[in-house]
């Protein structure tokens, strides 16, 4: 990617692939100028700490993907901060498409060190996996994972299995990647962190205690199975704790001393805030904190002064898994929103629910996470609908709300409340369009959906690729 800075390096012009330009503002987004003095790297002025979030405004798969990638050429560090490989973030670049669950979408790009949190939940398999997947596809990730991280272990898998048929009608369809009964290990204290898989005789200690614990609960309590011994677990991941050694570290005493030196650090959020363990739409939500405030305690460095938290949204709104859905569509027009938009999951392939933009959930995520920007994506998808409802409140037993309530009958009961915005037809942004060359129309969704959730939409897609996307 060629850059040339002009305008006192205020704008900058990415040809992001030989074909396409794209004009960026940039100023809020660069690395502190420095000048070498005395052979000492002297700051020319105090650096200017460049701190990006990237979270998930709805239900996941907004495409925090496609935006984190977008951004992340120019930052120093990309780090995830929760979730583990239950996420599937899609990047495509130059027609080859890449989905990645545990390593940061910064990783197509050879300058950013891509990080895993110690808030991050660990398939060692997974990742050795994605890493030697990268790899043949000659990306070599220049990766970090924090020694802290929690390790996914297989009875956690057989775990996820056994309590979501547990939990029936109460249970968020979840990924089967053992997300819940790993932090719910960590959270009873006999988790096995990455640091661990390096110390044998403390790795058996600890995996005597754990292992036994779901074995216990898993098949005596609720008629599951766990599949594999505790011989053949401890050998695997030992072995797997030996290739994966040259990418442990210390990742808050590393990000700690980045931020020191003014580096740029993007954080990209997985899942959405619908399925934020606290604020979404509990129990059908992840176990993880999907907000951007989880961001210091799932990296340990605690950023006072954040540039930019966005919040990626589709234009729409789809949904994979169980849980009370008010804007959920049905039947043809379903069909049709989801074939369109390629609506089938990332990571199991699920076909997604779909249905139209939801402003009371919005509203939450931008007041929980503190957005200061929405991306809105996927608005090509919404091309030649002549008619586009959006829900602006939820209608409960007579009863008009307007933000997230906390009582699960509310959400049983939620009707929505539209309101009828006019559609328009294909149009085509690439080369470099800003918002001023979009539709009316567009821009009209885009302004009454900035004055309903009190937050301006800055960054708008319009296709999968890169260069598919226009900022204010
Ligand atoms: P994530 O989990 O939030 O990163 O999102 P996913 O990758 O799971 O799902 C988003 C899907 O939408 C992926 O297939 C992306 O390639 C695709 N996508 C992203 N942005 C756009 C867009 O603006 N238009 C279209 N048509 N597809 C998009
Ligand atoms: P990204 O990062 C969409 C959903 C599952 C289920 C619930 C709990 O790609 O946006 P879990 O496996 O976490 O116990 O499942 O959360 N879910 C996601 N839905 N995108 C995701 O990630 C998701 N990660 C989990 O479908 O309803
Ligand atoms: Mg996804």
């Amino acid at each position: 990617m060629l850059i040339i800075y002009f305008d006192t390096l205020t704008y900058s012009l990415c040809y992001c692939n030989l074909t396409y330009l794209i004009l960026i503002k940039f100023s809020d987004f660069q690395s502190a100028p420095n000048s070498k003095a005395h052979g000492k790297s002297i700051p020319m002025k105090p650096p200017t700490q460049n701190i990006f979030v990237i979270v998930g405004a709805q239900w996941g798969d907004e495409g925090k993907g496609k935006i984190t990638d977008f951004f992340a050429g120019k930052t120093d560090y990309v780090v995830r901060f929760q979730g583990g490989n239950n996420a599937g973030h899609t990047v495509i670049v130059n027609d080859e498409t890449f989905k990645l669950h545990l390593i940061p979408s910064g990783v197509l790009y050879p300058n950013p060190v891509s990080i895993i949190g110690n808030g991050v939940v660990v398939d060692p398999k997974v990742l050795l996996a994605e890493i030697a997947g990268l790899q043949k596809r000659g990306v070599n990730p220049n990766l970090l994972v924090s020694d802290r991280a929690h390790v996914i272990m297989p009875y956690h898998i057989d775990m996820d299995i056994a309590i979501t048929e547990h939990q029936g009608a109460l249970a968020a369809g979840s990924t089967k990647r053992g997300i819940a009964p790993v932090y719910a290990d960590k959270m009873y204290r006999h988790g096995i962190r990455m640091i661990d898989l390096l110390e044998p005789e403390i790795f058996r200690e600890k995996l005597e205690k754990s292992y036994l614990f779901n074995k216990n609960l898993a098949e005596k309590s609720l008629g599951g199975k766990i599949s594999s011994s505790i011989e053949s677990i401890y050998a695997d991941y030992l072995e797997y704790g030996k290739q994966l050694k040259k990418y442990i570290a210390d990742i808050s005493t590393i990000l700690y001393n980045a931020k020191k030196a003014g580096k740029s650090i993007l954080f990209e959020g997985a899942q959405g805030i619908s399925l934020d363990v606290d604020h979404g739409i509990y129990p059908h939500t992840t176990s993880s904190n999907t907000a951007a405030g989880n961001m210091a305690a799932g990296c340990g460095v605690s950023f006072t002064k954040i540039d930019k938290i966005v919040g990626a949204a589709k234009a729409y709104v789809t949904r994979v898994g169980i849980s009370p859905f008010p804007s959920e569509i049905e039947g043809e027009e379903a069909k049709s929103l989801r074939d369109k938009g390629n609506e089938y999951g990332t990571t199991t392939g699920r076909p997604r629910r779909v249905g139209w933009l939801d402003l009371v959930q919005l509203r939450q995520a931008v007041r929980v996470n503190g957005l200061t920007d929405i991306a809105l994506i996927k608005l090509d998808v919404l091309n030649g609908f002549k008619k586009l409802p959006v829900c602006i409140a939820y209608d409960v037993n007579g009863k008009i709300i307007t933000e997230m309530p906390a009582s699960l009958s509310d959400y049983r009961n939620a009707k929505p409340i539209y309101r009828t915005l006019s559609g328009w037809d294909e149009f085509n942004v690439e080369n470099g369009s800003d918002f001023s060359s979009l539709p009316k129309n567009i821009l009209n969704y885009i302004n009454f959906i900035e004055n309903e959730v009190d937050c301006p939409i800055t960054i708008v897609s319009v296709g999968p690729q890169r260069h598919q996307t226009v900022i204010k």
